[in-house]
Parts: structure tokens; C-alpha cells; sequence
């Protein structure tokens, strides 16, 4: 890993560090945690709520899902057209990173905050939507009780959370429940950096290294506006040619967006982008077909304001042009 990338990497984990110390700090003082546990945040902090996951089993929230463990825990409803599903894009890619080790010393969970919509059919049916593997439940509950859960973790906010807040992107937090030590994180970092806490820094680097990951990663270069734009709202479920490492060899949510800006009218490329939600609800014969072909997951409307959406376009330009011209060098 080059220098630059170890400062921004130091830099991401301290700031996640000091955010997650920031939310449990305030949390004790409204429920002092006892000093002899292990743990400042024990069965004495969490509730132990009764839960059931998309297979219809019961768990208890301290008990079966959080004690002893490292943990991925984040809050969606499956009806939820913007950030839940970048979520859940981004997640998986890290469940990919981390492999086997998830369901053995990483656990995944993601609690819906729409239970009567959300019973443990739907559950099923939008983790298999999404192709997730094994060790990642999807959980349904009692309202009141998840609502208190969200308050336990730092991640709801009073007043602006009416469960379809902008800011929704406060929902996600990591931890290791014996050692303490939470950290909320955001589904637009990159999907190293979240394996990379999960494996080795909150696991206390007990654990084997995570075979070749952050080693991996692809470089960091200075990045555009566009280029970060792109990697943080829509590398989760787009490549980007043959050349994009944030691919992680799997099969993408949504199509490869090389060339796009050639194969599509520009003003429409630029409405998408900003919101697809709305050209679905037209039945705009394109986005008709995209959303059949991609197995019914709607691409989300990321509120992007225009400049953002041009800037966009515009990396998706200079990407497919510099590609082609760097595989014409290369033959
Ligand atoms: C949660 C996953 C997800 C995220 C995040 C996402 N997309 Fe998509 N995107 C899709 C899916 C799925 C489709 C296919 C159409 C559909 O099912 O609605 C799609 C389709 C597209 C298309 C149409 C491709 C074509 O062949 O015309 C473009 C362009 C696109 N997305 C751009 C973006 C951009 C730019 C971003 C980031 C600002 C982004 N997407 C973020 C899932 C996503």
C-alpha cells in the first residue's frame, strides 16, 4: 500500500473511531454501564429484543445475535428507493471480501424498521434479489422494540426520523460487543476499508490477516469530483469496464456502465441519473426494460443535485475513452 493510501486509510478509521465514541459517549449517560463487565456495553445496555429473520427463526438481540461478537448491524426497509439498497450493495461487496468469515467471526445483520411490511417472506425475497450469501440476517420485530434497538446503537435521530429521513446514511454501525469498541461507518466508504475493520481491527488482530485484501485495493489516486462521486454512490452495484478493480469478481446489481454515455441520448443519461424513480413511474420504455432485465431492483434515486449529475457523466466519458486508449497500447 503507497503512502497516500495509509494516511487516507488512518484518516477514515479515526474519524469512524472518533464518531462512534461520540455516539456511545452520549449514550452513557443515560444508562451507566456497570464496571466490572468486560464490556461497558453489556446485556445490561441492550435490550434483548425477540426478533425473527427471513427464515422465520427466533433470536433474542444480546443473546444470539451480539454477545461475544464482531458484528455489521444496519437499519433498511425493503420499500426504501434510495440509500437502503446502496446499503445492502455495499455490504455485500464487503461480505465478499471477508468470505468464509462471515457467519463464523463476522455476523451481518439488517434490522427493518418497516416490520408490517417487511414480514420474513419479503426478507427472503429481497436478500435473494440481492444474491447475499450465508451469515447475513435480515430481522424483523416489533416496532416500538426496534425503534428503542435504533436508539440503544446511536442511529436514530429524534424529530427528522420518520424512518424515510434523507439521512439515512446514519444507519449503519460495526462493533465488536466483548471489546467495546463501536463505530458507526458509511455505506459510501470503500468497500476495503469496512473488511478491513471487520477483519482485522476490531477483531483485536487476533485473526489471520484477510488474505490480500487491503493490499488489493486498488490505488488511490487523487480522484475527480465525478470519479468520487462515482465511487461512493454507485461503484456498490456498477462496474466500470474491464479495468475496474471495485468489481470484486462478482456479478454487479446493475449493468456495466463502460461506453454508456455513447449508447444513450445524453438528456435522458442525465434524467436517470437523477432520478430513475420517477422515469419508472412514467414507464419510460428504457428504464421498462433495464428494470425487468435486472431483476426488478430499482436503481436508487440518489438525490443528486445536477452539477453532480454532470460531473458524473462527465468521468463516465473521460473512463470509457481512457480505457479504450489504454487497451489499444496494450495490444
Ligand atoms: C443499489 C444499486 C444501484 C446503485 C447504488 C446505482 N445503480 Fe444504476 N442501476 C441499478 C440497476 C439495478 C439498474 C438497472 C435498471 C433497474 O433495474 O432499475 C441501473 C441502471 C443504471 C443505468 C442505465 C444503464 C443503461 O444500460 O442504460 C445507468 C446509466 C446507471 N444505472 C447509472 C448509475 C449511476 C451514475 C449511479 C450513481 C450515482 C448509480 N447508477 C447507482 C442499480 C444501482
Amino acid at each position: 500500500m503507497n503512502r497516500r493510501a495509509l494516511g487516507m486509510h488512518l484518516v477514515l478509521l479515526l474519524v469512524s473511531a472518533l464518531l462512534g465514541a461520540r455516539v456511545l459517549l452520549a449514550h452513557r449517560t443515560d444508562a451507566a454501564p456497570s464496571s466490572e463487565s468486560a464490556s461497558p456495553w453489556g446485556s445490561d445496555y441492550f435490550p434483548n429484543t425477540l426478533l425473527t429473520d427471513q427464515d422465520g427463526r427466533q433470536v433474542r438481540f444480546f443473546d444470539d445475535l451480539i454477545e461475544g461478537k464482531v458484528v455489521v448491524i444496519n437499519f433498511i426497509f425493503t420499500s426504501c428507493s434510495d440509500s437502503c439498497p446502496l446499503e445492502t450493495a455495499r455490504l455485500r461487496q464487503v461480505q465478499k471480501l471477508l468470505g468464509d468469515r462471515v457467519g463464523r467471526d463476522v455476523f451481518f445483520y439488517s434490522i427493518s424498521i418497516d416490520p408490517l411490511s417487511d414480514t420474513p417472506e419479503v426478507l427472503r425475497a429481497y436478500a435473494r434479489r440481492f444474491q447475499v450469501g450465508p451469515g447475513w440476517r435480515f430481522l424483523t420485530g416489533d416496532f416500538a422494540e426496534i425503534t428503542e434497538l435504533r436508539r440503544k446503537l446511536g442511529l436514530f435521530i429524534e424529530g427528522v426520523d420518520n424512518g424515510r429521513s434523507r439521512d439515512h446514511n446514519l444507519s449503519l454501525i460495526v462493533g465488536n460487543q466483548h471489546t467495546g469498541r463501536w463505530m458507526k461507518a458509511s455505506p459510501f466508504e470503500n468497500p476495503w476499508i469496512l473488511a478491513d475493520q471487520l477483519g482485522n481491527s476490531l477483531q483485536n488482530w487476533k485473526q489471520p490477516s484477510l488474505a490480500g485484501s487491503y493490499a488489493d485495493a486498488p490505488e488511490i489516486r487523487p480522484p475527480s469530483t465525478g470519479e468520487e462521486l462515482f465511487r461512493t454512490r454507485c461503484a456498490s452495484c456498477h462496474s466500470l469496464g474491464p479495468q475496474d478493480g471495485q468489481g470484486l469478481g462478482m456479478r454487479s446489481i446493475g449493468p456495466d456502465l463502460i461506453g454508456v454515455t455513447e449508447q444513450r441520448d445524453p438528456a435522458w443519461l442525465s434524467r436517470w441519473i437523477r432520478e430513475p424513480d420517477r422515469l419508472l413511474a412514467e414507464q419510460d420504455p428504457v428504464a421498462q426494460a433495464l428494470f425487468e432485465r435486472y431483476d426488478r431492483i430499482p436503481m436508487p434515486n440518489l438525490r443528486l443535485d445536477q452539477p453532480s449529475v454532470k460531473a458524473i457523466i462527465g468521468f463516465l466519458h473521460d473512463e470509457t475513452l481512457r480505457q479504450r486508449t489504454s487497451s489499444v497500447e496494450v495490444q
